[in-house]
């Protein structure tokens, strides 16, 4: 099956959306070399960066197809895109933590780095113009975020099922999988489906040895050697 980029459908911060000639089944998503952290308020741009993102969620979309969990990618596009199934997005960004770093850390005072018994799994509502809130699953039922109230459950149950498999595929890589975010959507059939992208932009990535960070958290927090880090984290996730 061949794919033609028809037009642009819409511009993320870090993604461009594109229809797919003669297809309304698919989209074509082109990672971009950009930056952004706290709702777009610090940006840049690194020659390379999208390249690093497709191959990377690319290898973990691949993993996923084998171990069961479903997800919107049907193929790579070259370097720097991919072919996915049109989903209808749930407004949900599904935050997976299995040690207490950045936001809930901040929250509750504790200190960054303190692991979790379980996996904490919690929601917050996708509104850029709100700075996406945390919202109680309540809430995300009176805003009818999803389409039944099990959906809340099916999110969770799906959320700590990718963690278990990306755990491992991380602790193989000699990475400590601290949190990451998920999004999802519904397929035409109303399946729900896991989408977006899972890059060092959407998790937090700890050496194991060293804790030293591998994610957007250098780029948040100015720590420098950004791509070099992103970088790193594809080389060891190819040489497993
Ligand atoms: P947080 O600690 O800032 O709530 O972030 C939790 C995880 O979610 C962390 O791995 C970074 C990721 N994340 C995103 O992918 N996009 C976002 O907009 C935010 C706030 C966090
Ligand atoms: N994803 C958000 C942004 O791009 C926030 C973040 O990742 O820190 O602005």
């Amino acid at each position: 099956m061949t794919y033609d980029k028809s037009e642009l459908l819409y511009e993320g911060k870090a993604k461009k959306i594109f229809s797919v000639q003669g297809d309304d089944q698919v989209i074509w998503q082109e990672f971009k070399d950009s930056f952004t952290a706290f709702n777009g308020e610090k940006k840049a741009t690194m020659a390379g960066k999208g390249v690093i993102n497709q191959k990377i969620a690319s290898l973990i979309f691949f993993f996923f197809s084998d171990q069961g969990i479903p997800s919107h990618w049907v193929k790579d596009q070259g370097e720097d895109s991919m072919v996915t199934k049109k989903l209808s997005m749930i407004d949900l960004e599904v935050v997976v933590r299995n040690i207490l770093a950045g936001s809930t850390a901040k929250k509750f005072n504790i200190l960054e780095g303190t692991a979790l018994g379980e996996p904490l799994v919690e929601f917050y509502y996708k509104k850029d113009e709100l700075g996406d809130p945390f919202i109680s699953d309540d809430q995300a039922l009176m805003l009818k975020v999803v389409r039944a109230p099990e959906d809340l459950l099916t999110l969770k149950k799906l959320a700590l099922q990718v963690n278990q498999v990306l755990k491992k595929l991380f602790h193989q890589a000699q990475i400590d999988l601290v949190d990451f975010k998920l999004e999802f959507g519904y397929d035409r059939e109303g399946n729900i489906l896991l989408g977006d992208e899972i890059s060092p932009d959407s998790c937090r990535l700890w050496d194991q040895q060293t804790k030293e960070k591998m994610d957007k958290d250098r780029f948040r927090r100015d720590l420098g050697q950004v791509l070099e880090k992103y970088q790193e984290v594809l080389d060891r996730l190819t040489n497993q």
